[in-house]
């Protein structure tokens, strides 16, 4: 039996991003970088109307066009072998396809020109024309009738609760109700929507971002009606993907079309205010929060009712109501989801979906209790501390929650703020503002394999079809690879983004290391089994018969547990064997026991400085410390870079973010980086995150949870009760924006 895992020689070091070199080199090639040779370049048209249907297009315009090659419309697009509204995967996008003329949104692609340049498939695009036959668009939240969704997010139950809520009101001196908006987000990563797809035969190469190869090969596979075997996606870097690249979307799916129309390969990249339609956003949300508590601050009754809109021809739910499920403890909770149709691009998960926009209620509305109970909203959270999972009454299967609020507090300097708001003013006679919030989200994983090999000549090979949209999975999975087979980091070869390698599962969900550093792991434990195997049945080897006492594997060498002194290289080994390698492949995936029996969670505190100019209202965040434990932490660097990136989409929520939709055209009216605001450096000046440690024998045998989305949630709901706390106006509107707060 060899070591289970050795500490700390490779995790748990700062190191720095192995795929940084070739990122800042530009040696790096995203999908938008591979030419193959007699590329073509493919520009969509998209719906100026958000529901009715295309009458005409000027195709022959278009082609007329030097440079144009074909214009690909419902008149001529490839037919599919399985409907694009035909889901494998209840989260998977219905898709957009031109397989009829239906317009179901603005935005929505209706057409496809393809020429030799991008150029000139750009202006053939503009020369389409397009001509609809327009009905009147809903996409107002309420809108249309009011429904009760099966399920919502992830497949999480519509309803949950527990204890009975009447009665928490009825016992609870101190009652509050609040209900609090958020404003729908378009996913904008840097990197939009591309395809570089070619043909050969029926089988496909594609150059595409994903956040989950393998998901995207089978839906390809079903959509085009061939083996998965046949179709190679290759995503090696991602410029950020945030849940809108998890599944598959329209404008990826387009590309490959045109290249099987043409018979050439094909580069479609979706344009920054195509971005606004068919690559799912975060919906819009209502959600009325009713708390009931005792004067000493103990919750009776925590009621969180979500209203949100889902698009007419699809079923995507945001699951604002889950945070109120496992966060703070009440006798009695009550969690409902309503939704109603909009003529709108279907929403999907966008970084910490349900949390992010449910967090921000929730913490809003403890503060406001907090005020009302004349308590310190920290003492409000700490008074109301779930011991165990509430409604479950599942215990965690770690939760140094305690520690995340003190540390950030200690180091936030909490103890000094006033309770009463408009208490304090900066040297230029600013008011400033302190608020604070809880962060959590779930420690969710999904299954993935991977493959590693140990070379005869000392090295070692570790292959997952995993993916790194920017959060370090090159990196830490080297990491974890190099601690699990015993060799430095630089003897071990990583190879990912990649759908030819073993399923790595999903960059999503904040579930990618768990899921495919555990298949690493797993690997890795494999390969050096076999080499063991090797040497202690080996007379020749001085660990011939060291089977009970096992082996420990650290220098790219085996020896003996029980006598360190007898030990033998992995590269002598297999020498003596006459093998070039020894592989294995492992699994890595939770224990459904132990995810039954426990609650598992990562948590935090977020604490936030606000500066709110008395005249203005113009709102600036000065200050926000956070204090998150999610287990073991594999590189405190990496953690850190996705504490921040959390935080800012945080700062982002709270205060900048907002699609507008005209209510009358159905359209986007700020489809554009100019007038959809996100923050920039100046938007936050400081920024720290604090590693609270945190051992979990439960969630996987390496003790991850993830950290990619936690970070928003606690954040956004601490900047709003910041801003209260400056000013004394409570904008439960989000983003909170200068005109409200004046208004
Ligand atoms: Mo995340 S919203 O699952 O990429």
């Amino acid at each position: 039996m060899t070591e289970r895992m050795r500490h700390g020689a490779s995790i748990g070091q700062p190191l720095t991003r192995r795929d940084g070199p070739a990122k800042v080199t530009g040696a790096a090639r995203y999908s938008a970088d591979f030419h193959p040779g007699g590329m073509l370049h493919a520009v969509m048209a998209v719906s100026a109307i958000a529901r009715g249907r295309v009458t005409h297009l000027d195709v022959a315009a278009a082609k007329a066009h030097p440079g144009v090659v074909d214009v690909m419309s419902p008149e001529n697009a490839p037919a599919l072998a399985k409907s694009p509204d035909e889901k494998d995967n209840p989260f998977a996008f219905r898709l957009d396809l031109l397989q009829n003329g239906n317009v179901r949104y603005a935005n929505q692609p209706i057409a496809v020109v393809i020429a030799e340049t991008l150029e000139a498939a750009t202006e053939g695009a503009a020369l389409l024309n397009p001509r609809y036959e327009a009905e009147t668009p809903s996409v107002e939240l309420g809108g249309e009738t009011i429904f009760t969704p099966d399920s919502v997010g992830a497949g999480s139950p519509t309803q949950e609760g527990s204890g009975d809520i009447e009665a928490g009101f009825a016992s609870a001196g101190t009652r509050m109700e609040a209900t609090y908006e958020t404003a729908a987000q378009y996913h904008n990563a840097l990197e939009p929507h591309t395809s570089v797809a070619q043909w050969d035969g029926d089988r496909l190469t594609l150059h595409t971002p994903t956040q989950a190869l393998w998901i995207a090969k089978g839906r390809l596979a079903g959509l085009f009606g061939i083996p998965q075997e046949n179709i190679h996606i290759v995503s090696h870097y991602l410029g950020g993907g945030f849940g809108s690249k998890g599944f598959i979307s329209s404008p990826q799916i387009l590309g490959i079309m045109a290249a099987k129309l043409v018979g050439r390969p094909v580069k479609l990249v979706t344009r920054r205010e195509q971005m606004f339609g068919s690559v799912g956003h975060r919906a819009a949300t209502r959600q009325t929060l009713k708390l009931g508590a005792k004067a000493d601050g103990t919750l009776t009754a925590l009621d969180h009712h979500t209203l949100t809109l889902t698009s007419r021809h699809d079923d995507f739910v945001e699951a604002c109501g889950l945070i109120a499920r496992h966060l703070y403890a009440s006798e009695a909770i009550a969690t409902t989801h309503a939704v109603s149709r909009a003529d709108i691009g279907t929403p999907i998960f966008m970084r910490a979906p349900g949390e992010a926009s449910g967090s921000v209620a929730v913490e809003s509305a403890l503060d406001e209790l907090a005020l009302q109970l004349d308590m310190d909203p920290l003492e409000l959270r700490l008074k109301n501390y779930a011991e165990v999972e509430p409604i479950t009454h599942r215990p965690f299967s770690s939760k140094a929650l305690r520690e995340c609020y003190a540390q950030g507090a200690e180091r936030f300097g909490w103890s000094k703020r006033p309770r009463q708001p408009r208490q304090m003013r900066d040297e230029n006679g600013l008011r400033v503002g302190w608020g604070m919030g809880t962060a959590t989200y779930p420690a969710g994983m999904m299954q993935g394999e991977a493959r590693a090999t140990i070379r005869a000549d000392g090295t070692a090979l570790v292959e997952t079809a995993a993916q790194d949209m920017g959060q370090g999975a090159w990196t830490v999975l080297a990491q974890i690879a190099a601690d699990g087979i015993g060799l430095d980091g630089d003897r071990v070869e990583l190879r990912i983004g990649d759908s030819d390698l073993p399923n790595g599962g999903l960059a999503g969900g904040s579930t990618g290391t768990a899921t495919s550093g555990s298949a690493v792991h797993a690997a890795t434990q494999g390969a050096l089994a076999a080499l063991e195997d090797l040497a202690v049945n080996d007379r020749a080897s001085p660990l011939y018969g060291a089977g009970n006492a096992g082996t420990v594997a650290e220098g790219g060498r085996l020896a003996r547990r029980d006598d360190p002194t007898r030990s033998e290289s992995f590269s002598d080994i297999l020498a003596r064997a006459g093998k070039d390698s020894v592989e294995a492949k492992g699994t890595g995936a939770g224990d459904p026991a132990s995810r039954k029996t426990y609650a598992m969670h990562a948590h935090g505190a977020v604490y936030a400085e606000v500066k709110v100019d008395p005249d203005l209202g113009q709102i600036r965040v000065t200050r926000l410390v956070g204090a998150f434990a999610a287990g073991r932490i594999v590189n405190p660097r990496l953690v850190r870079s996705q504490y921040y990136g959390g935080m800012i989409w945080g700062v982002s929520l709270a205060l900048h973010e907002h699609a507008v939709l005209d209510t009358r055209s159905g359209r986007v009216m700020n489809p554009n980086l100019a007038e959809y605001h996100v923050p920039v450096n100046a938007d936050v000046p400081s920024l720290e995150a604090i590693l609270v440690e945190e051992h979990d024998p439960h969630v996987n045998p390496l003790g991850i949870k993830g950290v990619g989305e936690i970070g928003i949630t606690g954040t956004a709901g601490a900047i709003a009760n910041a801003v209260w706390h400056a000013t004394g106006t409570r904008v439960r509107d989000f983003p909170i924006t200068l005109d409200k707060l004046l208004g």
